[in-house]
């Protein structure tokens, strides 16, 4: 079977190799497993939560319509830091192609996490697309503004913890010459480094980074996974490093950060507005490619 269900969880087979396949929690529409040929390529927290008690340390969550912690607007302020869509149950809408195996998930304000939605009381539909393809995972969204009078004003963003075999021989390429803000010194600079390497916690926005600029995670020179964006001119990048791991609870085992790289497809630096009617979509390609250094 190519996809079998459960009341939490839903997984994906790939036809052609039973050893590749995702598996997507129902709560937060959260890909949480995605293994190519029996090697997983995501990471995930031993103590992660997978119960909708809290939103999943590790696979991918969805960060919708706040990214980080809001101060100023009226009513994304009062959410919790990173929004409502992984603290919400979203709906299994079905299959949509049975090769590449594809599913799709909805969420709204009826259905998502109601203690939340009353703090951010906005009309809106989302539709989540999980394609699992031989060797690649494409997870798009849609976002629509159903209300008949007010814009809807969000950020977007794709939480994803990629698997790394040692953070230290672990370098993020193709980010060079664009505009980051440090969110650790709370400062903006151009980075100007051929590539982004691990020795310490690092927690950077990447702005407007252009559209055709592959971001790719290189282990000792071979590339273990690229990132293609649609839609998305934003890129964090971040690793907790010991003392920040120390400090999550749900982040097991504590050496854990040296197995995990997030680079996290987004649009955080503006808001996107849609007025009244309008939809918006994205995705992020997660596949195999080889060595491209588009920029040093
Ligand atoms: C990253 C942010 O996207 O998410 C970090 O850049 C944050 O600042 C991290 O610490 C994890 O957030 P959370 O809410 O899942 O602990």
């Amino acid at each position: 079977m190519p996809i079998t269900q459960n009341d939490t969880e839903v997984i994906l087979t790939h036809p052609d190799n039973d050893a590749t396949n995702v598996k997507i929690l129902k709560y937060g529409a959260t890909v949480f497993s995605w293994q190519i040929n029996g090697q997983e390529q995501l990471w995930l927290s031993q103590g992660a939560k997978l119960d909708g008690s809290k939103p999943v340390r590790g696979g991918i969550p969805l960060v919708f319509p706040v990214f980080g912690k809001n101060t100023d607007d009226e009513y994304l302020s009062k959410l919790p830091q990173h929004g409502l869509a992984r603290n919400s149950t979203w709906e299994f809408l079905g299959q949509v192609s049975a090769n590449p195996p594809t599913v799709q998930f909805g969420l709204g304000p009826e259905i998502a996490n109601e203690d939340l939605v009353k703090l951010w009381p906005m009309d809106f539909s989302l539709v989540l697309t999980v394609e699992l393809g031989p060797e690649h995972l494409k997870t798009s969204i849609e976002v629509e503004n159903t209300s008949s009078t007010q814009p809807l004003k969000f950020n977007w963003l794709f939480h994803t913890y990629l698997k790394v075999n040692d953070i230290e021989d672990t370098l993020v390429s193709n980010l060079t010459g664009s505009k980051l803000y440090d969110q650790l010194l709370k400062e903006s600079y151009l980075d100007k480094q051929p590539a982004v390497t691990f020795h310490e916690e690092l927690d950077r926005i990447y702005q407007n980074v252009e559209g055709d600029r592959l971001i790719q995670v290189v282990d000792k020179g071979t590339p273990i996974h690229t990132v293609k964006r649609h839609n998305l001119p934003d890129a964090v990048v971040w690793n907790p490093w010991i003392e920040k791991s120390k400090g999550m609870g749900d982040f097991e085992p504590k050496s854990g950060y040296k197995e995990m790289v997030c680079v996290e497809p987004g649009h955080v630096h503006n808001f996107i507005t849609l007025n009244a009617g309008e939809k918006w979509d994205a995705y992020q390609l997660l596949y195999k490619d080889e060595l491209k250094y588009q920029v040093v």
